[in-house]
C-alpha cells in the first residue's frame, strides 16, 4: 500500500470516490462536471491512496490558502470508495500524508474540518479546537494565536 500525489488523468475517479457523501441529489455526471469547475479542487494537491494498483481512498492538500500560515497546511475531502470504507484505508492515507508533510515539505501545522464525529480523526492524533469544527496535529512549533484558517 502507498500514497502518492494524483495523476490529472485519475481526477473524475477520484471526484467519484466522495459521490455518495456530497453530490446532494445531483446525477453522477453532474457532481463530476461541478467537481471539474471546483476552483477550491482545483487549487489543492490530490493525494491516493493506493492498494494493489488501484485507488481505494484520496485526500486534498492546501496550503497558502484559506487562510492557513506559512508552514501551515490543510487537509480536506478525505474520502473511500464505499464498498472498501471500514478497512482502515483512509486512516492510513492520513498517516502516509502526513509524514510526507511533516518529513520533507516542513510542515509545523496540518488542519482540518470535521464534517464527522471527531473521534475519527482523534484517533491519528487531532486534536479539536474549542469552539469551532477545526481540529489541528501539530509538532509544537506553531502558535495557535486564535486565528483559524476559513472552511475548507
Ligand atoms: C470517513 C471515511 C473517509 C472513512 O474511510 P475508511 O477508509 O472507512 O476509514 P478507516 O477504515 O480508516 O476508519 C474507519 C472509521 O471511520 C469512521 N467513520 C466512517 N464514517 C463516519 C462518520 N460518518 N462519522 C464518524 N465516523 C465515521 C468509522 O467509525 C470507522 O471507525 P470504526 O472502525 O471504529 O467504526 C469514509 O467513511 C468515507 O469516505 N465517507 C464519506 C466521505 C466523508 O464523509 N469523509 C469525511 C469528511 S470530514
Amino acid at each position: 500500500m502507498k500514497a502518492r500525489k494524483a495523476k490529472e488523468h485519475e481526477l473524475d475517479l477520484i471526484y467519484s470516490i466522495g459521490f455518495d457523501a456530497w453530490s446532494s441529489g445531483l446525477s453522477l455526471e453532474e457532481y463530476l462536471v461541478g467537481c471539474r469547475k471546483s476552483k477550491k479542487y482545483s487549487a489543492g494537491t490530490w493525494y491516493v491512496l493506493v492498494e494493489k494498483d488501484e485507488i481505494v481512498s484520496s485526500l486534498i492538500v492546501y496550503k497558502s490558502m484559506f487562510n492557513l500560515k506559512e508552514g501551515c497546511f490543510g487537509i480536506g475531502s478525505v474520502a473511500t470508495f464505499r464498498e472498501l470504507r471500514q478497512n482502515g484505508y483512509a486512516s492510513r492515507l492520513i498517516n502516509l500524508v502526513k509524514s510526507e508533510l511533516f518529513g520533507s515539505l516542513n510542515c509545523k501545522a496540518l488542519y482540518l474540518h470535521s464534517d464527522i464525529d471527531r473521534q475519527f480523526y482523534s484517533r491519528l492524533g487531532f486534536v479539536s479546537i474549542q469552539g469551532s469544527d477545526c481540529m489541528i496535529y501539530s509538532n509544537g512549533q506553531v502558535d495557535c494565536d486564535g486565528s483559524l484558517p476559513t472552511y475548507f
